[in-house]
């Protein structure tokens, strides 16, 4: 009997590639395939050696190498060219075989898919996959959705190939249809919230502190051996030792200062809208990316002349370097809490029955969050899994109340100093938000009612109630 390869993967551009080397270094016959035939041969005759290789020139090719049941990884562009490859192999698949979709595709998108193809007998599972090239092939965090039972044949060989802390695989079943992509897109969003505040930190450092880049890489190499240590802040420090070649300059100061952004933390935001859920930390980085970018805007502004105080002054009451990295440390966490938040309202909406705690669990190595900080956010959802926000948490509890007069210094210096730092400031915003014994929403609801009579409630007795504005005396009446 031919020999039959356990995964396939179609797609073979680096992240393909790299999964596929991946599988192969762990022991597993891999069936590949890709549009051209010429970098399937590539991926062979180059890494050939590192496992063993079923290259198929054809998609029926492809299907028959795959023993049952068919697992074909689908590694391209998030988009249209996913659902042309579902179209291409869906034919030649049988009843119990699986489509994994491994790129970036966004949750609605999983979602009707996988439903398509339950009607087909097919099992369709959208894995987010953490960690970039490196990842794929050194070990990336995965986060597979899909059906439970597609999951006991397909988990096995995805845990062998992630990323493992303490011997433990980061990857787990995280839920049913979309949940494994609304999760890597959450992951995405909360990325985006923690390179906007180590930027903000570095922005302060360099424009406050009067720091250099190479000065403020070795503060970042520093807390990267603290609380504050994770992949985010180790390449920080790298970048920003980084000199260009060519100038002598340093690397940062030769990049255009406009950020890109690909969608997946735009997503999350809307995502979050629609939950109701106030990711302010990532709305504000996914802000903060569209001003940057925002060349007409700025050049006006530059044009006219926007006024505004010059930095440099002193940072009053305290350490300026101590009192950014508490700062940061408290911003980083509101930024998480508010992601493992929109997680659960997701879990609730879509009836995924996600544990936060396991996906704290499975980003602590692979993925571009991966953080020594979150052992502690898998610790707080395993003490209390319906933990309504890690604030609440003790520990994190301790972290902020103790950070918050440094917190409010950095804001306040970044404010009266015209940095913009809108990461650490609607951080604070939204810690004083949840600690605030009464909100000024009493005042909206007041307005609601006047101009569109949308009622309100009293705090001294139940019912919804409304005020005859117009009329004499302005009677209140039960709505
Ligand atoms: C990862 C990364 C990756 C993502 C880019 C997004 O988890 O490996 O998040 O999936 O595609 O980092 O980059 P943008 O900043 O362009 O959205």
């Amino acid at each position: 009997m031919s020999q039959k390869a356990q995964i396939g993967v179609t797609g073979l551009a680096v992240m393909g590639r790299n999964l596929a080397r991946n599988f192969a270094r762990h022991g597993h016959t891999v069936a590949l395939h890709n549009r051209s035939y010429g970098r399937t041969k590539e991926l062979v005759e180059e890494f050939g050696h590192e496992g063993t290789f079923l290259p198929a020139e054809t998609a029926q090719q492809f299907v028959e190498s795959l023993e049952r049941p068919r697992r074909v990884v689908i590694m391209v562009k998030a988009g249209p060219a996913t659902d042309a490859v579902i179209d291409e192999f869906a034919p030649l698949l049988e009843e119990g075989d699986m489509l994994i979709d491994a790129g970036n595709a966004h949750y609605a998108d999983t979602r009707r898919r996988e439903a398509a193809l339950k009607a087909k007998g097919l099992h369709f599972v959208g894995a987010g996959v953490s960690g970039g090239e490196e990842g794929a092939l050194h070990g990336p965090s995965i986060m597979p959705g899909g059906p439970k039972e597609s999951y006991d044949a397909l988990g096995p060989l995805l845990e062998d190939i992630a990323a493992k802390v303490d011997g433990e695989p980061c990857c787990v079943h995280v839920g049913p249809d979309g949940a494994g992509h609304f999760v890597k897109m959450v992951h995405n969003g909360i990325e985006y919230a923690d390179m906007q505040l180590i930027a903000e930190a570095y922005d302060l450092l360099r424009q406050v502190g009067g720091h250099s880049p190479a000065e403020i890489a070795d503060i970042f190499r520093s807390w990267n051996e603290g609380r504050l240590g994770s992949y985010l802040i180790e390449i920080t420090a790298e970048v920003l030792k980084q000199v260009d070649a060519a100038t002598g300059k340093p690397f940062v100061d030769i990049v255009v200062d406009r950020a890109e952004q690909k969608g997946t933390g735009r997503w999350t935001v809307q995502a979050a809208l629609d939950l109701g859920v106030p990711v302010s930390g990532i709305a504000e980085s996914v802000f903060a990316r569209a001003i940057s970018g925002g060349v007409p805007e700025r050049t006006a502004a530059t044009e006219a002349g926007l006024p505004g105080p010059s930095a440099g002054g002193e940072h009053v009451g305290g350490d300026l370097t101590a009192d950014v990295e508490q700062a940061l440390f408290a911003s980083k966490i509101v930024a998480y809490a508010q992601g493992f938040q929109q997680i659960q309202a997701a879990s609730k909406e879509y009836g995924w029955d996600i544990d936060p705690g396991a996906m704290a669990k499975i980003w602590r190595a692979g993925c571009i969050i991966r953080a020594k900080f979150l052992d502690f956010i898998k610790q707080a959802y395993d003490k209390k899994p319906d933990l309504a926000t890690l604030l609440a948490d003790e520990y994190f509890l301790d972290a902020v109340s103790g950070a918050q007069d440094a917190w409010r210094r950095v804001v306040v210096t970044a404010a009266q100093q015209g940095i913009p730092a809108p990461g650490f400031s609607s951080a604070l915003a939204y810690y004083d938000s949840l600690r605030a014994s009464r909100l000024p929403a009493a005042l909206i609801q007041g307005q609601r009612d006047f101009f569109g009579a949308h009622t309100y409630q009293r705090v001294d007795k139940p019912g919804s109630f409304h005020t005859l504005w117009a009329a004499e005396g302005r009677p209140e009446v039960d709505a």
